[in-house]
């Protein structure tokens, strides 16, 4: 596809560029690179998965749980949580330095109120086979055609690990150019949940002190050209310990449309709104491999 016929592409009613010249020239770039000067850096939640599908809200990998067979008491009290912090996370008229520690409490607290579950690593299954949690149209497409050209593809998350693979696995295939770093859950030998391993990656500590002591980048740093998608301001540092010559920022945004686009529209070079599709993405790969 040319650099013409994929401007026409974003030129959608739902697609919003604030500087329509940065774009083309990053694309541009981006193209001549090719697919061996690329990585993909992306967030999962209503990134890659889907925020709404047939009008109904899909489950976060969070929810997944609360979906699932866990007790009521649980489900109270995660959806309390919930109730409390989203509206702050998603609140664009807090700083990030406001939102940090609010989201450092709900992380530990909603860790803590799971430790009491004794969730079992086979209940897992269960629980992402039967949860509204869905892939975005399009993006098996998206990782089969990025493993055909191994292209790296990190998956950030502050959600939980083992349910990110978990809905993979289930909805399409995780290949093995493909990374999550996330929380993921510390088991004993009976396979019952004890906590998690790491320390907490939350929605705005995702840049690179939550890559505990890996080289990702670094064993990639030839790769000086990144595409960057995710649906919350916080997932704007994800790529921040990679050194990159050319980086593309997609965000998606789902909710509170009206207060944030023009927010988005400065932090993202491209902001596609209430769209449950990689099509934009894909649309790219198409130019870019
Ligand atoms: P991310 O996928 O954008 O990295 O963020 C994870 C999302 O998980 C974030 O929007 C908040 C949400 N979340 C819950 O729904 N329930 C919880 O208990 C916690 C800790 C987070």
């Amino acid at each position: 596809m040319t650099i013409e016929k994929m401007m026409e592409v974003l030129n959608k009613p739902n697609v919003h560029i604030g500087d329509p010249d940065h774009v083309k020239h990053v694309i541009e770039q981006i193209i001549q690179g090719g697919p061996d000067k690329l990585q993909i850096v992306a967030d999962f939640d209503f990134t890659l998965s889907k925020f709404y599908e047939k009008g109904k809200p899909c489950s976060g990998c969070h929810n997944v749980l609360e979906e699932g067979s866990l007790p009521e008491v649980y489900k109270e009290k995660a959806r309390t949580l919930r109730d409390t912090y989203f509206p702050i996370e998603t609140n664009p008229k807090l700083s990030i330095e406001e939102k940090i520690p609010k989201m450092i409490e709900w992380w530990t607290k909603a860790h803590a109120l799971l430790e009491t579950c004794e969730i079992s690593r086979d209940s897992i299954k269960h629980c992402v086979s039967s949860s509204t949690a869905k892939l975005r149209d399009g993006c098996s497409w998206f990782f089969d055609e990025l493993k055909t050209y191994e292209v790296p593809v990190l998956i950030f998350s502050a959600g939980i690990g083992d349910i990110i693979e978990e809905i993979i696995k289930q909805q399409s295939t995780m290949h093995d150019n493909m990374h999550i770093v996330s929380n993921y859950m510390k088991f004993n030998e009976e396979g019952k949940m004890t906590g998690f391993q790491n320390a907490i990656i939350h929605v705005y500590n995702k840049n690179e002190n939550a890559i505990h002591d890996s080289d990702y980048f670094q064993n990639i740093e030839h790769r000086t050209s990144m595409i960057l998608m995710g649906d919350s301001l916080g997932d704007l540092h994800m790529g921040d310990g990679a050194e990159v010559d050319h980086k593309l920022k997609i965000g998606f945004l789902n909710g509170r449309v009206e207060e944030s686009l023009e927010l988005y529209k400065k932090k993202y070079d491209i902001v596609i709104v209430e769209d449950e599709t990689l099509d934009v993405p894909n649309n790219l790969l198409l130019s870019i491999l």
